[in-house]
Order: C-alpha cells, then structure tokens, then sequence
C-alpha cells in the first residue's frame, strides 16, 4: 500500500478515476490533495476531509504555484496521480483548432509540467511516484479518436522518460480499456448496450471498470512495485489483445 503518511496529489479529481482514487488514498490513511475545475464536485470529497483545489490545468503557466501551495499546506509529495483528460470523437477533417488544442494541452502539456514541478526535491520526496492514466488508445488510435490517442501515446513516452530522468522517483501509467464514466456517458448514443455487449464479449478477463483501474494505480504507486518504472499497465480486460 502507499505511505500512510504521504501525500498524494490527484489531478483530474472531480469525477471518474480521478475521484475513485482520491477517495481510494484517502480511505488508506493518505493526505490527498484533489485538483479539478468543478468546485461542487470537489466539495463532495473535502467532507471526507480531502483537500481540494479548483483549478484549470490549461492554465500552463498556474501549475509550478499550484503544486507549491499544496506541498506548502500539507507537506512534500509522496504521490502524483495524473487523471485529466478530455476526450474529442471527430473526423480528422472537422478538427477545430481550440478543441484540438485543448486535447493536447489537457492530455500532454499540463502533465509534462506537473511532472517538471514534481521532480523538484522542494516538492516531492526522492522515493515518490507519478503516475499517469493513459489509454489503450495510445497503441491503438482508432479513427475518429486520433488527437487524442496522439496526445495518450505522447504521455506513454512522457512516462518512460520520466523514468530515467526524475529516478530514484519513479514513474507509471495505466492505459484503461473503454470505462463507464462522466467521459463517456456523454456520447451515450455511441456507447450504447450494444456497444457494451459487444465489449464484454471481446474481453477474455471481462470489461474493465473505475475500480480494477483504481487498484493497478494503488499497486503501481505502491512500494510493493519499487522496482516497476516506465511500465504503463494495460488495463482493459484483455480487449485489444
Ligand atoms: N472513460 C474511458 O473510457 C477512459 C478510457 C481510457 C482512458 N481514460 C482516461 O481516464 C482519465 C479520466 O477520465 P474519466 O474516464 O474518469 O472521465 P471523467 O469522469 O470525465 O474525468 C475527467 C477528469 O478530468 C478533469 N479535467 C478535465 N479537464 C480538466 C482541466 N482543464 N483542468 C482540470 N481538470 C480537468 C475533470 O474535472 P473537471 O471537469 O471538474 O475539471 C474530471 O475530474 C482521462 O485521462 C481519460 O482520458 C478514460
């Protein structure tokens, strides 16, 4: 299990994975500090005693004082869990400029920098660990879905860089299958029972949800994988095989 006595910053925490894993740290005995843009959802978890910050990550040039302000609270980080992300479904020839740029910024550019903020020994302990929540869309671009799966291969590379560069910290990532969350109930007419079928049906180890994510990040972030860095663990009960 992580430190009891650390603290675990999640970003991306107001709904989905990010939330599940706040609550999941938070019930482990860790400080967890939860960032997101929507403040009443965060309320929701500062009543079970998680501090909370209402922030946008596309605010680049924010995050160095972010993390200093919360490591400035509640002490050096033992943990980053980066969950933020924003999902475009579209044709390559409909691409809009702001939404393009709002994928990448959200998925690559903003973790790039937590994670330049994090490496810093004024912020996180040497033994700490970033993780990043991927996609099987990373090794898999499917059509429609190709800025963002660019943007989810980009933090792959992000992760096992940052596995040689920030060591002895460690860095991780997931890379979850399709899930039921906020991210895709919003094109409910594409993932429909049909649609999730037709996935349980391909997926040997079953379709995977918010929880077995939650528990490859608990194990990855863990010192029971002290000696698992670069690894982005596919999480997608065997779906793309
Ligand atoms: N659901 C899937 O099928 C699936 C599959 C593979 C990978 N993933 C990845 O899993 C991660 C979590 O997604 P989810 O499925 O849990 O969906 P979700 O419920 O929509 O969660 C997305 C989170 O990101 C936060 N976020 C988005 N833009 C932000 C911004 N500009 N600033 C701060 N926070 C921001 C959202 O908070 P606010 O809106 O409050 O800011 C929310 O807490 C994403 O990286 C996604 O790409 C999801």
């Amino acid at each position: 299990m992580a430190d009891p006595t650390g603290h675990i910053l999640v970003v991306g925490a107001s709904s989905g994975i990010g939330r599940a894993v706040a609550e999941h740290f938070a019930r482990q005995g860790s400080v967890v500090t939860a960032l997101a843009r929507r403040a009443d959802r965060l309320a929701e978890l500062a009543e079970a005693g998680i501090a909370t910050v209402a922030a946008d990550v596309t605010d680049l040039a924010a995050i160095g004082g972010v993390l200093q302000s919360a490591v400035a609270e509640r002490g050096l980080l033992t943990g980053l869990v980066y969950c933020a992300g924003v999902q475009l479904i579209k044709p390559m020839r409909s691409l809009g400029v702001d939404e393009v740029e709002r994928v990448y910024k959200t998925n690559l550019v903003a973790p790039t920098l937590f994670a330049a903020a994090f490496g810093n020994a004024r912020v996180s302990t040497r033994d700490a660990v970033f993780c990043a929540v991927s996609s099987v869309a990373a090794q898999r671009p499917e059509p429609a879905i190709v800025p963002y799966a660019a943007s989810k291969a980009g933090l792959d590379a992000l992760i096992r860089g940052l596995a040689r560069e920030l060591a002895p910290r460690r860095a991780v990532g997931v890379a979850p299958g399709w899930l039921d969350t906020e991210m895709t109930q919003a094109h409910a007419r594409l993932y429909g029972d049909e649609f999730k079928a037709a996935l349980e049906k391909r997926s040997p180890a079953g379709a995977a949800t918010v929880d077995s994510v939650v528990d490859a990040i608990a194990f990855l972030m863990s010192p029971q994988a002290r000696h698992v860095t670069g690894e982005i663990l596919r999480v997608d009960g065997g779906a793309t095989l």
